[in-house]
């Protein structure tokens, strides 16, 4: 349980907070590379109206989506070689916000400057830091750099305070409940089969602080603690906002990114290592994942529907004055206590948790995560992943069954 005024602190982000201070000390994604071309695209990252576009020399620049002359939005702008130009009378903007040309005007008036951000891109994503300079290193997490995979980019918007995502990044038994006996429930109503393996009970769950945040372990029914990975090595919630899943071939990082404090950008950034020689990429596709059909009816019969919908319907902001919290919950505990502890550090001025300055230690971060799955064997649990997971929606999901030869059903 928190107090009304904890529950404030840890959940809102905009600028000038607690938590949207800790969240400036990181590069946050704020578009998809293939997403961005000249054309100007809006994002609203950290409670910020931000647009995002791509110079004709091929340069990305993120700047306040807001003129500074009559204040339209530059989404309505002109990408050039050295930044970008207001449709409306053509203020013209570098990449660091500094006024460039004012066309109509005899002389430029003066303070026309708008807010720019740092971007950069790595692994088929834009990121963008909202913070104090000097920026810390873009951090090289392993998936974003790895060669020889295959990757894609899934994304969602969810209309639901961000804290509710990632305390599920420390939530295992929602596992057996909500993907178990809660998705057998829905294949039941569809008449289908239920799927056995991830129904399992949780004999124990472990977590350990780590440098870039928690290591999150579990034993279910029948494995043992001395050769199970899910318990050895486990897989970590990433500080602040992200958690590494996987095993088997196939490894994601999904993000939730605060677009404030009632919307997230939810992504699922994959990658597939199947036996064999692998087709080249030349770029990562990116592909919206639906949680809701036609009518607005919540999609339950895959598992990122079925976290999607838990998470929304603890409420807009979940008001955590009147949760109970027991046994089951002591990775949320441990993860808000890190939150808290980091608000401070950065209320002390010091870097927080998982920050990167030093280059030589960012040429590859490679993160822990357990490498086989408890499954019967590994073709099963890709072919669980391939057909009821987010992927489930990839534009590539056909040619990564036939790589690594699983079939359309789900057992
Ligand atoms: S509003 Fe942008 S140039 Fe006038
Ligand atoms: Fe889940």
């Amino acid at each position: 349980m928190l107090s009304e005024k904890d529950n404030e602190r840890l959940t809102r982000v905009g600028p000038g907070t607690p938590m949207g201070n800790l969240m400036r000390r990181y590069w946050m994604p704020i578009a998809i590379s293939s997403d961005i071309t000249e054309k100007p695209v809006h994002r609203r990252l950290l409670g910020e109206d931000l647009v995002v576009f791509r110079t004709t020399t091929g340069k990305v620049g993120v700047v306040q989506d807001r003129c500074s002359h009559r204040r339209t939005q530059l989404t309505v702008g002109i990408a050039e070689a050295d930044g970008i130009r207001c449709g409306y009378h053509g203020w013209k903007f570098a990449l660091d916000g500094r006024c460039l040309e004012q066309p109509p005007e005899p002389r430029m008036i003066p303070r026309a400057d708008i807010t720019a951000y740092p971007a950069e891109e790595l692994g088929g994503l834009i990121f963008a830091y909202l913070g104090p300079k000097p920026a810390p290193l873009l951090p090289r997490f392993d998936l974003f750099v790895m060669d020889g995979v295959i990757r894609d980019i899934g994304w969602s918007h969810y209309k639901f305070n961000w804290l509710q995502a990632m305390e599920n990044a420390v939530d295992p038994y929602h596992g057996e409940w909500l993907h178990g006996h809660f998705m057998n429930s829905v294949r039941a109503r569809e008449g289908k089969s239920p799927v056995t393996h991830y129904a399992k009970k949780h004999v124990k769950v472990g977590f350990d602080a780590f440098e870039y945040g928690i290591i999150k372990r579990r034993l279910l029914e029948g494995q043992s603690e001395a050769t199970e990975d899910a318990w050895t090595i486990g897989h970590p919630l990433v500080f602040p906002n992200m958690v590494k899943i996987g095993g088997g071939g196939f490894q994601q990082i999904q993000i939730r990114v605060p677009m404030d404090d009632e919307n997230i950008w939810h992504l699922w950034y994959t990658i597939y290592k199947p036996d064999g020689q692998l087709p080249e990429q030349k770029t990562v596709p990116g592909y919206q994942v639906p949680i809701e059909d036609e009518h607005g009816e919540a999609i339950l019969n895959f598992i990122d529907g079925q976290d999607a919908e838990a998470w929304g319907r603890q409420g807009v902001i979940a008001d955590r004055t009147r949760e109970l919290l027991g046994h089951a919950d002591v990775g949320i505990a441990m993860y808000r206590q890190m939150l808290k502890e980091q608000i401070e550090n950065v209320e002390a001025n010091r870097d927080p948790l998982g920050v990167v300055r030093d280059a030589a230690r960012n040429v590859v971060i490679d993160l822990p995560v357990e490498r086989t799955k408890p499954f019967s064997d590994n073709k099963t649990y890709i072919a669980g992943i391939l057909n009821a997971q987010a992927v489930l929606y990839s534009p590539l999901n056909g040619m990564l069954k036939d790589l690594f030869g699983v079939a359309d059903t789900v057992r």
